[in-house]
């Protein structure tokens, strides 16, 4: 290997140790029985009966690959019917199913926007949106995290251009599990005729009668021009999709976006599991309502025990504990008790905002929670 790139990456990784901002992988075992508080399967789809079956049935029919990319032959009926699935679901005339959700955020932000546009993202957005943005060529500018007041001046503020503004946000947000008040934002919308990119992927499940996600919740269905969302949350599966009222979005990513056009297709089975789990999605309705009541009696108790986390009632409370050494010492005793976390540290997060982010999930008890704050109150700040 070169020498000198062998010393450059040391030096880097060497920087990121100094500050205990080192990644490591730990590989999970099929028998580890702590509570999990980590992962993204908020409705615990993934280990559903009805979903694991249909992923099985999948597999004997189709094996374990798509083996070609979707303009091959990795394209196969399953995808179709998920799209068209999830379109409906949503209230959205096109969808497209994509490889994840990074790819998703990527291929929209880094395709439709163009040199002579302006985009203006909510600080927060996740990486992969920013990634989208800054590849585009298209001109950027963040407005304050959920602050509509700041957009608003920013869209008076900018003159007629010619080219297109997007306006790019999510609708929980993946490391605050807070998000922006989606009817403004479509009023908004209303008002200066931007394009709304809306990232969904962590409200899919858990909010909305029918379980499509916020602007179902907040009574804005399908407002958002663009909607991506991921079937690797609270779906349970792997992947993700575009949804969009205009057809040349779908038709412009299946052309230009290298994302999708040069790359083996999502494997049938994770279509067949999304399928499977957007039924029991629409079942869980009655579960629904319980499952926010439960974010909120987490952060009540929270707060009693004299830990500031804002109020809500998404799956993601964020534990900000500030520094990452004390991050990482509360993420130890609690590993240590039993329960799955994980340490989220810049650059994830802002400086001195590092935090545990627990992420609430379906059939979580009481007792679980009485543990995990006994935990909290014997680790010092
Ligand atoms: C808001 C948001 N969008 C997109 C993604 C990426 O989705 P995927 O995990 O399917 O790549 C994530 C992942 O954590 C996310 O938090």
């Amino acid at each position: 290997m070169n020498d000198a790139l062998v010393q450059r990456l040391r030096k880097s990784l060497g920087e990121r140790e100094g500050s205990s901002l080192r990644r490591q992988l730990v590989a999970r075992t099929a028998d580890d029985a702590r509570v999990n508080l980590a992962d993204n399967d908020y409705l615990g789809l993934s280990r559903d009966p009805v979903v694991v079956a249909a992923g099985v049935e999948a597999l004997r029919t189709w094996g374990a690959s798509s083996s070609a990319s979707p303009l091959v032959t990795g394209y196969t009926e399953l995808h179709q019917r998920l799209e068209r699935t999830l379109a409906a679901w949503q209230g959205y005339a096109h969808g497209l199913v994509l490889n994840t959700g990074f790819a998703a955020n990527a291929a929209v932000l880094g395709g439709l926007p163009k040199e002579g546009d302006l985009v203006l993202a909510d600080r927060l957005v996740h990486a992969s949106m920013l990634e989208g943005i800054q590849a585009s060529g298209a001109r950027l500018r963040r407005f304050p995290h959920n602050d509509l007041d700041a957009l608003e001046l920013m869209l008076h503020e900018e003159p007629a251009l010619g080219g297109v503004i997007f306006v790019v946000t999510e609708s929980v947000y993946s490391m605050d599990g807070d998000g922006p008040d989606l009817r403004r934002l479509a009023s908004l919308r209303k008002r200066f005729g931007f394009c709304w990119v809306l990232d969904e992927a962590h409200a899919t499940g858990w909010y909305g009668e029918t379980g499509t996600g916020m602007q179902e919740h907040q009574g804005v269905l399908a407002a958002a021009d663009i909607v991506v969302g991921t079937l690797g949350k609270g779906l349970g599966s792997q992947g993700a999709y575009v949804l969009s009222h205009a057809s040349e979005v779908r038709d412009a990513l299946i052309n230009f976006a290298g994302e999708f056009v040069y790359s083996t297709y999502l494997a049938p089975v994770n279509a067949a599991t999304a399928l499977a789990a957007i039924g029991r999605v629409r079942e869980l309705a009655v579960e629904r309502p319980g499952l926010q009541a439960m974010s909120v009696e987490w952060r009540d108790a929270l707060c009693a025990a004299g830990f500031a986390v804002p109020t809500g009632d998404s799956p993601i409370i964020p534990l900000i504990l500030g520094d990452s050494d004390v991050t990482l010492r509360f993420a130890t005793a609690l590993r240590s008790a039993g329960f799955m976390v994980s340490a989220i540290r810049p650059p994830t997060v802002p400086v001195r905002t590092g935090r545990i982010r627990i992420s609430l999930r379906r059939g979580l008890t009481a007792t679980s929670l009485e543990a995990f704050l006994s935990v909290l109150k014997g680790v010092s700040r």
